[in-house]
């Protein structure tokens, strides 16, 4: 197979799995080709490749997938993963899930220590486990490694580094193999499944009502259009309150407008932003609230202007169940706002993910989450929020005053200075960036220009309002910030 051909299969195989073989595959890809043209009796690579499109190969295709495809797998992979399983997602499932039913997905499985391992850990985190309808579907293109998963016993290779108290408590062995306890067996099945969708395409009905969706170093392989679908598929295929857990490298995959990453203790995983369909939508769907406050003004973030989330939260909207919805939604921004006044901001953190993930969040919102994640120490998450808030409003002040902290973190002062000013030109009373730039003028000694700006923002304090001073300086009053002027100023 020369480059020319290599190329040509390369697309061939991405249309049929979604999988994108690289150059660096050329060599064991082109030995492959070699050895299935001859086993399938094909003269030449065109005459493999006809036969391949003829529509009678599906066993060739079979073999020729099982030998692609990558299928490194083992028990308890990614401790962080699992943690996030046990200590974050069930927890939060076992509170809510009044049926007492838990559906998992495992794609990708591979040989199916995947699952398996999800179904122990489940074991382990619900005491009254007998109770529950638990259900973790794993899937692959792969036949032979779904053969396996269903056999289900094991050699040493899948138990890199899994403690011994496991294996006694959920193993059993057999011919010097291992294989999970009928117990745990029970409650996993596995099926063929090639979760290769087209665009605008959702995966069939036995694949939806999902509680949780493990798909982990499967979409890294694939080429982004592809795994952006099957990333589309599985917003529609988790439930309301679901959650995806992804691989490491495949984070980027999951797009903000599809899946809000959660931070739990050591990795993210990613819950759903669920589009109500369309025809349940009211006409004007109330979800930012923003234009029934000032309506057609383009709201400024004025210094003596509350953030107004309480305003928000009371405004009444005409169609009930998106009501209900924002009810309980809006409460967990109150209740976001009340943990970050009182520094609690993992629990802030928390009730702000939460909202975010089902609703469509305004600018206000997205602004208090991303000053959430600036107290967390979490600058990449507060920029891909700020991002968001640019997105819907370009023009609004408080998105650069927030580029210009996440600049002062990483200590780019002139980039700070250039996004302080930058609110300014916005809105030439803004408080917040005469403050900041009075700190950075001083911090770089240019002790005019921080006199300078320090002065401006006392004259400005006056007409500030308290609730947005306290918000935008991660809690101080009015006073304090008064006095840190002076202070500075001498
Ligand atoms: C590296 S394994 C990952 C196994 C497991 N999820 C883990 O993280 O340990 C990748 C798996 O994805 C499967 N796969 C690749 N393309 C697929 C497709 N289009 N549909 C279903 N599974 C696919 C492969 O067969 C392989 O078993």
């Amino acid at each position: 197979m020369n480059k020319l051909e290599y190329a040509e299969f390369i697309e061939i195989i991405k249309k049929k799995s979604g999988i994108n073989l690289v150059s660096i595959d050329y060599t064991r890809i082109s030995r492959l080709v070699n050895e299935r043209e001859k086993i399938s009796g094909c003269k030449s690579f065109h005459e493999y490749i006809k036969y391949l499109g003829s529509g009678s190969a599906e066993n060739e295709w079979e073999e020729l997938l099982q030998k692609i495809t990558i299928s490194e797998t083992y028990f308890f992979r990614d401790t962080s993963q699992c943690n996030a399983l046990k200590d974050y997602i069930l927890p939060r499932l076992i509170k809510f899930k009044k049926d007492k039913k838990i559906r998992v997905w495992s794609a990708g499985c591979s040989t199916g220590e995947e699952a398996y391992t999800i179904a122990i850990i489940l074991n382990q985190r619900i005491s009254d486990i007998k109770s529950w309808d638990i259900r973790i579907t794993g899937t692959d293109i792969n036949r032979k490694s779904i053969e396996t998963a269903r056999n289900g016993f094991y050699g040493k290779n899948s138990f890199r580094g899994v403690d011994d108290e496991i294996i006694d408590r959920y193993f059993i062995k057999k011919d010097r193999r291992l294989g999970p306890k009928g117990f745990i067996k029970r409650d996993v099945q596995f099926e063929i499944f090639n979760m290769k969708i087209g665009e605008k395409k959702f995966f069939p009905s036995n694949y939806m009502n999902f509680d949780i969706i493990f798909c982990r170093n499967v979409l890294v392989y694939f080429e982004k259009k592809d795994a952006s679908n099957i990333l589309k598929g599985f917003n529609n295929s988790l439930l309301h309150k679901g959650y995806l857990v992804l691989g490491h490298s495949e984070a980027s995959l999951a797009a903000r407008d599809l899946f809000t990453p959660v931070r739990t203790k050591d990795t993210f995983i990613y819950v759903p932003i669920k589009i109500m369909p369309s025809d349940k939508r009211p006409n004007k769907p109330e979800i930012s609230g923003r234009s029934k406050l000032k309506p057609g003004i383009k709201q400024k973030s004025v210094n003596n202007k509350s953030i107004n989330l309480d305003k928000r939260i009371h405004v009444k909207n005409t169609v009930e169940p998106v009501i209900s919805l924002r009810n309980v939604n809006i409460s967990y921004v109150k209740e976001a706002l009340s943990l970050y006044f009182n520094e609690k901001y993992m629990q802030a953190g928390e009730k702000m993910d939460n909202f975010l993930a089902y609703s469509n969040a305004g600018t206000e919102e997205l602004l208090l989450a991303s000053l959430i994640s600036i107290n967390l120490g979490d600058f990449g998450k507060a920029l891909s929020l700020v991002r968001q808030i640019r997105q819907k409003d370009e023009f609004l002040p408080d998105s650069h005053f927030i580029y210009g902290l996440i600049h002062e973190n990483g200590k780019n002062y002139e980039k700070a200075i250039r996004a302080y000013k930058a609110a300014l030109f916005l809105d030439s009373d803004y408080f917040f960036s005469y403050f900041r730039l009075g700190h950075l003028y001083h911090k770089t000694n240019r002790k005019i220009d921080s006199a300078r700006a320090f002065r401006t923002a006392l004259t400005l304090i006056g007409r500030q309002d308290d609730e947005r001073v306290r918000l935008l300086s991660g809690g101080f009053t009015k006073k304090n910030l008064e006095d840190i002027c002076r202070k500075v100023m001498k």
